[in-house]
């Protein structure tokens, strides 16, 4: 896997804004992570905000480049969710993984992700993001507008962002050399045994509808499969999730 090259940032406005602005300064061979200890506009999936406050959780964007491959880019979310998941689950906590980017513990969300594809010379640049709460306590969690929770809040005890922030990006870069070379195939199964929407019925925004399916989980290209009222069963590769039961 390609090496890697850090940018520690004490303050920006968003590490995802960060990298698209520095990129033609990146090199293009490399794997570059950029983490700020604080975030001013960190940025949501649909134009939400991202709470960042300072020192106290991870916020990070790796940015690299892909050549063409014969696989759909969509499922990256999905293996850097599985990436960080494992990490969790090695500090003996029960995650799962919420379609198409979060990462939950008891229901609450723990971390959100942001992939953000163009085409380039080499292929592909990918700016892949993400937020993990980690030492953020119950007060700060109630200023989110969704349920939120932290390492700290799920372990009762302070965490190093260091070591944790090398820890994913280690598990990462193996599952990204994974997925290169087969795809989504070898994180199907694992994905499926985290997923958050298992027997569940899941209600969909499609921008000009809203449906409600019984979920039967993801395909190769990362699209969510529902089965349809009217037993049809259909792949949705965008919408938001606006409800499950
Ligand atoms: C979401 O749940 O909507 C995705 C949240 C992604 C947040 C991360 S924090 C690091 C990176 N920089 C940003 O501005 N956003 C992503």
């Amino acid at each position: 896997m390609k090496t890697s090259i850090y940018h520690h940032l004490e303050s920006i406005d968003s590490t995802q804004a960060f990298a698209r602005a520095n990129r033609s300064s990146f090199d293009p061979k490399a794997f570059t992570v950029i983490t700020s200890k604080e975030q001013t506009k960190g940025r949501g999936r649909l134009s939400r905000s991202w709470y960042s406050p300072k020192g106290t959780n991870l916020y990070t964007t790796y940015s690299f480049t892909l050549p063409k491959l014969e696989h759909s880019l969509n499922p990256l979310t999905l293996v850097l969710a599985l990436s960080i998941s494992e990490v969790l689950q090695k500090l003996g906590l029960t995650v799962q993984i919420k379609w198409p980017n979060d990462l939950y513990i008891h229901s609450k969300k723990i971390s959100g992700i942001l992939a953000e594809v163009e085409a380039c010379a080499e292929g592909s640049q990918v700016y892949l993001g993400f937020g993990l709460n980690i030492n953020m306590t119950a007060n700060e969690l109630q200023t989110q507008k969704f349920k939120a929770t932290s390492l700290l809040m799920e372990t009762g005890k302070k965490w190093s962002l260091q070591v944790l922030s090398s820890a994913i990006e280690n598990a990462f870069k193996r599952d990204l050399s994974i997925f290169i070379e087969k795809g989504f195939s070898p994180f199907h199964k694992p994905f499926e045994e985290l997923s958050f929407f298992q027997s569940k019925v899941v209600k969909l925004d499609l921008g000009n509808e809203v449906i409600a399916g019984n979920y039967k989980g993801v395909n190769e290209e990362g699209a969510l499969i529902l089965e349809l009222p009217d037993s049809q069963v259909k792949a949705f590769l965008s919408g938001e999730v606006i409800g499950w039961e």
